[in-house]
């Protein structure tokens, strides 16, 4: 048991996954998910976030080594927003006093290829700003209109890869050595796309249609385990070099949409 990495949305899907590999390469694993695991609590509020660090700083020997944020939603609603975006932020800035304890600190958070969709910069800067409650509040306005993009969801994952990379170069956190990346997983057949991947889904068809990949999904529905491989990597050891890195897992479809002229 060398290293100690907190895995948040570990009761499920890409979480749960993550959580397993650490375990399997032998490492130890800090489970924390409103739906079971060493660390019960909502991270979609105030107290719920405060308890998970409280918690977390009980069980742990005085330092973890990493943590992956894989706790989310998919539902066009506020909770959403809360939870992927501000519940993100207060997990990792929770355990950062004891990340700072560690010889090979590494934050791993994620956020969506859906990240490309349109989303709502007044929103994502409102989530920049710390300014929960009004970010929320555009949200419950948003939820009640009909969009053919996620909003929502786009939104709170361009939030967390900007916050991502603006706080991985920062002397408090990059400089302090604390590595951190963020990962944007593609469609993987988790509970969360259960619904709109079923057979007779109305919107199966538009994800896959949005979602290209290199090799269709037909032919590969990426599972949890595949994007977890990544995810644990970046929390490791071996990872000593990369920072502020946005990178998409997710068969190639980023690189279809956007192309080469990007840089
Ligand atoms: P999942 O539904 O299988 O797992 C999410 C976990 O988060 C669950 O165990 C759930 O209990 C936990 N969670 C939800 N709300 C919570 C709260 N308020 N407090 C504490 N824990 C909470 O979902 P999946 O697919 O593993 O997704 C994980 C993350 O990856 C999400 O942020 C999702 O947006 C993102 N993602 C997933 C993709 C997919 O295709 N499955 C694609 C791109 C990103």
């Amino acid at each position: 048991m060398d290293r100690i990495i907190v895995v948040t949305g570990s009761a499920s899907g890409i979480g749960e996954a993550c959580a397993n590999l650490i375990e399997k390469k032998g490492d130890r694993v800090i489970r924390v998910d409103r739906d079971g695991g060493d660390v019960v609590c909502d991270l979609s509020n105030k107290e719920g976030r405060d308890e998970m660090a409280a918690k977390v700083k009980e069980i742990a020997p005085g330092y973890v080594d990493g943590i992956i944020t894989y706790a989310g939603l998919g539902v066009s609603e506020p909770v959403t927003l809360a939870v992927n975006f501000f519940g993100l932020v207060a997990a990792v800035e929770g355990v950062k006093p004891l990340l700072e304890k560690s010889k090979a600190p590494r934050v791993v958070t994620s956020a969506s290829r859906s990240s490309l969709y349109a989303h709502d910069p007044i929103m994502v800067d409102l989530c920049l700003q710390g300014r929960e409650e009004e970010a929320l509040e555009i949200a419950a306005t948003l939820a009640k209109i009909e969009h053919e993009d996620p909003l929502i969801y786009a939104s709170s994952k361009v939030a967390a890869v900007r916050w991502t990379r603006r706080m991985a170069i920062l002397p408090e956190w990059g400089g302090m050595g604390i590595l951190m990346n963020c990962v944007h997983p593609g469609i993987v057949e988790t509970p969360l796309t259960k619904d709109v991947l079923a057979d007779d889904s109305p919107i199966k068809q538009w994800v896959y249609d949005t979602h290209p990949q290199v090799i269709p999904h037909q032919q590969h529905t990426v599972q949890p385990h595949e994007t977890a491989g990544i995810s644990v990597w970046l929390a490791s050891e071996e990872n000593t070099i990369l920072v502020g890195q946005s990178i998409f897992a997710d068969l190639g479809s980023e690189a279809i949409l956007r192309g080469d002229n990007i840089w």
